[in-house]
């Protein structure tokens, strides 16, 4: 059992580093793998070029920068992390580069994801991580996901690197995340319950 997370951070040991860091300790204390991901500022973005849908070869064709790895990690995890420092009120722009890629090349076609578990975790100095907070669990909760959540929202402080560290109620928020995922994880993995059918979605389009 395997939970992957993708830290959207630019920074090397910056804040989400560190609170992935933690969350890997209560993740791996659960038994469960944990295997982080940061791909860092070199991210190409999705070109909207639909190959990935048009084969479904769960490749993007930017094959320069790592996100083929993480999408192939994903496609195999039972659960996926989200993480990204807050920018400018909303998602840091390298991981939206990630996330658009990720989900349009494994989770719009022939998905991958469903029934897999996700979380998602912010970082940020001040302001605008509920917002983000929700746009990273929106990337989730139409891949018929089972989302995870903690005690509060997964926003957590700190601007210089190392600051996450002393917003003890964040930290602790994030571990309690990690637990949740872990333990969600097991639970699905020993279920015996069948899961419902998948039916296809007829795709809405009003112009004639
Ligand atoms: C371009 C940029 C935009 C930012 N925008 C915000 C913001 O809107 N709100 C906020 O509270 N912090 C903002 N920050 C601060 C980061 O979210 C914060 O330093 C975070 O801990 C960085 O995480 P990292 O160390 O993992 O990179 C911004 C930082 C940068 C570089």
């Amino acid at each position: 059992m395997k939970i992957v997370a993708i830290n959207g951070s630019p920074r090397k040991n910056g804040n989400t580093a560190l609170l992935l860091n933690a969350v890997r300790q209560e993740v791996e204390a659960a038994g469960v793998e944990f295997q982080i991901f940061q791909p860092g500022p070199n991210v190409h973005p999705c070109m909207a070029c639909y190959h990935c849908l048009d084969t479904g070869s769960l490749r993007c064709v930017r094959n320069d920068d790592g996100v083929n790895d993480i999408i192939a990690a994903c496609v195999e995890a039972d659960g996926i992390l989200l993480a990204s420092p807050v920018y400018h009120a909303g998602i840091a722009g390298g991981m939206k580069c990630v996330i658009d890629r990720l989900m349009l090349a494994a989770g719009c076609g022939e998905n991958q994801f469903r029934r897999k578990v996700g979380g998602a975790l912010c970082t940020l100095r001040r302001s605008g991580g509920t917002e983000t907070y929700h746009q990273l669990l929106a990337a989730m909760d139409c891949m018929e996901m089972v989302i995870v959540t903690s005690d509060y929202w997964g926003v957590v402080h700190g601007a210089e690197p190392g600051e996450v560290l002393k917003d003890a109620e964040g930290m602790e928020v994030a571990a309690k995340l990690g637990r949740n995922m872990a333990w969600m994880v097991k639970v699905l993995a020993e279920s015996k319950v069948p899961a419902p059918e998948s039916a296809p979605r007829p795709m809405m389009n009003f112009i004639r």
